[in-house]
């Protein structure tokens, strides 16, 4: 049902959208939206350990939204280490993720879109390289390609097949070898007040 529901959704849902900078208000959407696209055990991914309680890199956490102004889809990037070079320097990069998408905005044009303005957004802010665990099949139109990544390993069980890399800055990622490490700013909860 919900699947007939999702394809009726689809064939009345508008095509116009604009990419925007994501809010504190759109936090609540943001992880329905995310629920829905990937399920109850998207939290356990080895991705998300390097997520978890950080807050994106600056200027890296974009939404989707249709002509009313609503979230139909997210994506956010992140600041890591990735790994060291041949002479023993740490890396910094990116890691994408997660994206997602309506269901009911599928094959719109939206995740490229969402894609094509965090690779420039990333770029302008003269970051180097941006990792991602994610189907080639999809991210491959974008540039990312394994072998970029082929020596990093994620901090917990990861596909290598989908390990995926892209070089903002041309051999930015040579001799790349190691642990991805979480590099971003930590989130702070806000003080709790206790009553006098
Ligand atoms: C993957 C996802 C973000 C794509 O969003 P979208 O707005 O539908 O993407 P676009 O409209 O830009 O591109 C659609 C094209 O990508 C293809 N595509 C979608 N997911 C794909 C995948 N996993 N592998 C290969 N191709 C894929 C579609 O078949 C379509 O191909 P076409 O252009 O030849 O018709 C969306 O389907 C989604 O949210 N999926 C669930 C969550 C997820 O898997 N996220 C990615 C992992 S982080």
């Amino acid at each position: 049902m919900a699947a007939v529901l999702d394809s009726v959704r689809a064939f009345f849902a508008p095509s116009v959208f604009t990419i925007d900078a994501e809010n504190p208000s759109d936090v609540v959407a943001r992880e329905n939206l995310l629920d829905r696209a990937m399920g109850p055990n998207r939290r356990k991914k080895s991705s998300e350990k390097i997520r978890r309680g950080r807050i994106p890199a600056e200027g890296l956490a974009l939404v989707a939204r249709d002509g009313d102004g609503h979230v139909i889809g997210t994506v956010r990037l992140w600041n890591v280490e990735a790994g060291v070079n041949s002479e023993g320097t740490p890396i910094n990069a990116l890691l994408l993720g997660p994206l997602a998408v309506d269901a009911a905005f599928e094959g719109k044009g939206i995740g490229a879109a969402l894609m094509r303005a965090a690779i420039l957004e990333a770029k302008n802010r003269q970051h180097g390289a941006i990792l991602l665990v994610g189907d080639a099949a999809y991210y491959e139109r974008f540039g990312f390609f394994a072998e970029g990544a082929c020596h990093l390993v994620m901090p917990g069980p990861f596909e290598r097949s989908r390990f995926l890399a892209l070089e903002l800055v041309e051999g930015w990622l040579d001799g790349a070898a190691g642990m991805i490490v979480p590099t971003g700013r930590m989130l702070t909860s806000a003080p709790v007040r206790k009553a006098a």
